[in-house]
């Protein structure tokens, strides 16, 4: 498909991610199957699961690195499944991904991570990279730790570098896989507050693989929760509402483990559009 139609075809008015009829395993396995779902922008949204379930496996194939057994999964109206490579690397331009664990170079300082993806995929300046790189360091409060080296930061600081990293380009569009996975609970909070400010000031919309409960009471508007004994989607609401009134015992129990957090948070409803009571 010529490029201009498919970005026209898209329209302003598409979600950030569509799922239509998606199965999605490894060879034989099928690990999910017959996913439909739509986010819209500005939405953050937590899948959430017992592990094994295929969390990680579709946020993979949600950003282009594997491919589905059947289905289509759409990046702001346009197909990941179905694009030429051409497409896929433009498609691949609009949104940022940080991985578990940071995956940062560690012989490139901070931010020479940070100006990497721009220095490879734009024709930005060198002045113009090293003021963005500033800007995008200031959004994970690290400005000042441009010269760093990677084995000079804490697990809180990389989580943030890896953020900064996928903010790169400006996405409007941002995967996080576990962000707070193995911090203490005063850097998970930091940490939430900067997934909050990122969504406040670049408008992005945030899909996120997360176990962390405090943190998704905090920051999700939305939860997927797959379950694996299905293998396809149990509930979809706010965390609240699956706490209060998911679909199942299982939906329930999950969301209410771990005590008195969680009755603390007062919101009960779902927002608009999300659960249908
Ligand atoms: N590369 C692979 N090849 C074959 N099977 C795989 C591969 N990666 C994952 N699986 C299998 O697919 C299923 C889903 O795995 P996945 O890693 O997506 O689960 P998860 O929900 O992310 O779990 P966790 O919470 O433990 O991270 C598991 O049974 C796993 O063994
Ligand atoms: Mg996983």
């Amino acid at each position: 498909m010529d490029e201009t139609v498919s970005r026209t075809a898209a329209s302003a008015a598409a979600p950030a991610i569509e799922v239509r009829d998606l199965s999605i395993g490894y060879g034989d396995r099928i690990v999910l199957h017959d996913l439909n779902f739509r986010i819209e922008p500005g939405q953050i949204v937590t899948i959430l699961g017992g592990s094994g379930c295929g969390k990680s496996t579709l946020l993979k194939h949600i950003i282009g690195l594997h491919a589905p057994l059947k289905g289509d999964i759409l990046i702001n109206g346009r197909s990941i499944v179905h694009a030429n490579e051409e497409q896929k690397r433009s498609i691949m331009s609009e949104f940022g991904v940080a991985y578990q664990g940071g995956a940062l170079f560690r012989s490139l300082s901070l931010a020479e991570n940070i100006a990497l993806p721009m220095e490879e995929l734009t024709t930005w300046s060198r002045k113009d990279i090293k003021k963005r790189v500033s800007e995008k360091l200031a959004l994970v409060h690290l400005d000042g730790y441009e010269s760093y080296m990677p084995s000079d930061l804490s697990g809180g600081m990389i989580k943030r570098a890896a953020f900064a990293r996928a903010l790169a380009l400006d996405p409007k569009l941002l995967f996080f896989d576990e962000p707070s996975a193995g911090l203490d609970p005063l850097t998970s909070d930091m940490l939430d507050n900067v997934i909050l400010e990122i969504r406040e000031k670049t408008g992005a919309t945030i899909m996120m693989v997360t176990h962390e409960l405090p943190s998704i009471f905090r920051v999700s508007d939305r939860v997927i929760m797959l379950s694996a004994e299905t293998k396809s989607i149990v509930d979809d609401g706010s965390p609240a509402w699956l706490r209060d009134h998911g679909a199942t015992d299982y939906v329930r129990s999950f969301l209410s483990r771990g005590g008195t957090f969680l009755s603390s948070t007062t919101e009960s409803g779902a927002p608009d559009g999300v659960h249908a009571p």
